[in-house]
């Protein structure tokens, strides 16, 4: 593994959004710091190959406790959890690993409440941080307990999933779902660091590997034309998991998600940009029937729909909607579906918690790597949206 004091003089760089990079001499990335620069809170995000391996000295230097938590799921458990738990052991911890059962229908107060009883019965202490390793559901589900036990505890995020590294580790939302829906019970609690070792995602199913590329795209479309750039350019590389082009990938779309999160951490404003694809891809997931088409299948056909909705009243050319479809296409995620008629999508969009005084908002693209929200779209074109993605 290469440490930052190794790559001292060896170049730095530095991005919007507070991002440091370093590369070595034959170009190959190893290490990126993304600042999260927050009024209240601000912590930092290393984006390092084998970052795994220094887990245990980057959580000693931001919570001073004899005891951690290492909270993860089966599958990851077996995985990576024995390099995660080693390193925080050789940094002195002693360590209460929580292993969660998989899957987004884990993600709730059930799983919750089996955890907070763990940490009662171990009596961790308020010092004491909780440490999550997985996905987005190991993310949220761990967080949300870091936010609530004891009322708050420091969290540290070690996202494993390409969507959990570049989008729900950063920014502080935490939560579980509820029978009435999801994500509708949580909290904003910012982790104290970000540990995001891309090496890890080499062991990640392809498919879920392409749910992430699909929010990667997302970013590119609302914030950056050069990654869109770079995404095309590297698609085969991105799919191959290669390491140097996987570090970029994720250290860019860190930098975007922390730039809008530094902006509008509460979602006051910019923070709805990221439901770019969002309001239609939660459309078709609710009518697919959850499960069938994962959520960022959904997000990818989301994402055409609207710049073609976009394109329909006029917001955006239609060469952009193009662009998009076929970069989709070549990361092998979904370019159309079967989906239910129009009026159910409708409703299925009205039921979205985004909805604002039963007016549907869209974040539609104006042109690559910029967006607007409206709520005055009529549903003919928003109708030419599920028409371009419909099999
Ligand atoms: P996930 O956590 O379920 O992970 C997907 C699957 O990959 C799981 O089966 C997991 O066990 C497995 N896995 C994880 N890392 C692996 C690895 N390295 N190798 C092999 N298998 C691995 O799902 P996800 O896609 O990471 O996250 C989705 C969740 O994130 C949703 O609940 C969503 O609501 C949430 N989310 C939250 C935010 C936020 O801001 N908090 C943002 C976006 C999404
Ligand atoms: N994934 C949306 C957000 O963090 O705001």
């Amino acid at each position: 593994m290469f440490h930052a004091a190794r790559l001292a003089g060896l170049g730095q760089r530095r991005l919007a959004g507070g991002c440091r990079a370093a590369r070595c001499p034959i170009l190959c990335y190893l290490i990126a710091m993304v600042s999260v620069v927050l009024p209240h809170h601000s912590y930092e995000v290393t984006v390092e190959s084998g970052a795994l391996s220094g887990l245990g000295e980057q959580v000693a230097g931001r919570a001073s406790a004899a005891r951690c938590v290492l909270v993860t799921d089966a599958n990851v458990a077996g995985l990576h959890g024995e390099a995660a738990n080693a390193s925080l052991q050789s940094a002195g911890f002693e360590v209460l690993e929580v292993v969660l059962a998989a899957g987004e229908a884990n993600k709730n107060l059930d799983t919750v409440r089996s955890v907070y009883d763990q940490l009662l019965d171990a009596r961790l202490e308020r010092r004491s941080p909780v440490v999550a390793l997985g996905g987005g559901v190991t993310g949220d589900t761990a967080g949300f307990v870091a936010a609530t036990y004891l009322r708050g505890v420091p969290f540290v995020q070690v996202p494993t999933t390409l969507l959990a590294m570049v989008d729900s580790s950063v920014g502080g939302k935490v939560g579980v779902n509820v029978p009435q829906g999801k994500n509708l019970i949580g909290a904003f609690h910012q982790p104290v660091a970000v540990v995001a070792d891309p090496l890890t995602l080499k062991t990640l199913p392809l498919r879920e590997m392409r749910c992430g590329l699909a929010e990667c795209v997302k970013h590119a479309v609302l914030r950056d034309p050069t990654l869109f750039d770079f995404i095309e350019a590297n698609a085969d590389a991105i799919l191959a998991i290669s390491p140097g082009v996987i570090a970029e990938l994720v250290e860019r779309n860190v930098a975007i998600k922390a730039a809008v999160v530094i902006e509008d951490e509460r979602e006051a404003g910019v923070r709805a940009h990221l439901n770019l694809g969002h309001t239609y891809g939660h459309a078709i997931e609710a009518t697919t029937g959850y499960g069938l088409i994962q959520h960022g299948e959904g997000v990818a056909l989301g994402l055409i729909a609207a710049a073609t909705t976009a394109a329909q009243a006029g917001i955006c050319d239609a060469a952009v909607a193009v662009r998009i479809r076929a970069l989709i296409d070549r990361l092998g995620l979904p370019v159309s579906a079967d989906l239910a008629d129009d009026a159910t999508l409708a409703t299925a969009m009205q039921l979205d918690k985004k909805v604002m005084d039963s007016k549907i908002r869209l974040v539609l693209p104006t042109k690559m790597g910029a967006v607007t929200i409206r709520d005055d779209i009529p549903v003919s074109q928003i109708n030419a949206g599920w028409r371009a993605i419909r099999k």
